[in-house]
């Protein structure tokens, strides 16, 4: 599979544009404030950071930057993996605000432009999200864009302290009525 070509999106507030090689600075900072690390450790073995970067052309995975509407800079990166089966086609995504720019509603309008872009061009209609278990302002700022909870996978990540920890699985189904 090519990956594909990641568009700009925009929203009223939030928008989203294609991840750039002069962004990792800023991605690597964000990575690590505390108040992203605590959910999103950056020296967990195959973080998304090495994926982003180090990922071939073949990876059925890419990035945006998330960024405040009409402007550059990046607050945040919105992560998507795409299964290509067409059985199982899906789109699992994640992603990350810096620190100002969470609880102020931008998470959720991120999500809701990529989520329009997955189904409407990669004709996906089944989105998969799997925060911590804990993370109780990530499981409410997805439930707002429509995820629903699934169920929880036990032990399902690994801190780099060897806690094993909670994810829940979550997802959003877009389906036209099946024919007949
Ligand atoms: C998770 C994240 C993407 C959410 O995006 P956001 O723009 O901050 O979310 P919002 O501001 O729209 O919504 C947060 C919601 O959670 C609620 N909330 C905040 N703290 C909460 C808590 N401790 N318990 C329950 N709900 C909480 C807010 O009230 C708000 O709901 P409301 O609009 O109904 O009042 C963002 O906060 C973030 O990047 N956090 C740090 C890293 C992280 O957790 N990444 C997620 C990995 S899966």
């Amino acid at each position: 599979m090519i990956k594909p070509a990641t568009p700009v999106l925009d929203g009223v507030r939030a928008g989203l544009r294609p991840l750039l090689p002069s962004d990792r600075d800023a991605v690597r900072s964000l990575l690590l404030e505390p108040e992203v690390a605590r959910w999103w450790p950056a020296d967990t073995p195959g973080h998304p950071e090495a994926e982003i970067y180090d990922g071939g052309d073949e990876w059925p995975s890419f990035g945006w930057a998330i960024v405040e509407a009409g402007s550059d800079p990046l607050i945040g990166i919105l992560l998507v993996e795409e299964t290509i089966e067409p059985q199982y086609r899906c789109a699992g995504i994640d992603l990350s605000l810096t620190t100002r720019a969470q609880s102020r509603g931008l998470g959720p309008e991120a999500i809701g432009l990529a989520i329009a872009w997955l189904c409407a061009e990669r004709g996906h209609h089944r989105i998969t999200i799997d925060p911590d278990a804990g993370n109780a302002r990530a499981i409410r700022a997805y439930e707002k864009v429509g995820f629903e909870p699934v169920g929880v996978m036990r032990a399902y990540s690994t801190l780099p302290t060897g806690e094993h920890r909670d994810g829940l699985f979550m997802e959003l189904i877009r389906v036209p009525p099946n024919p007949g």
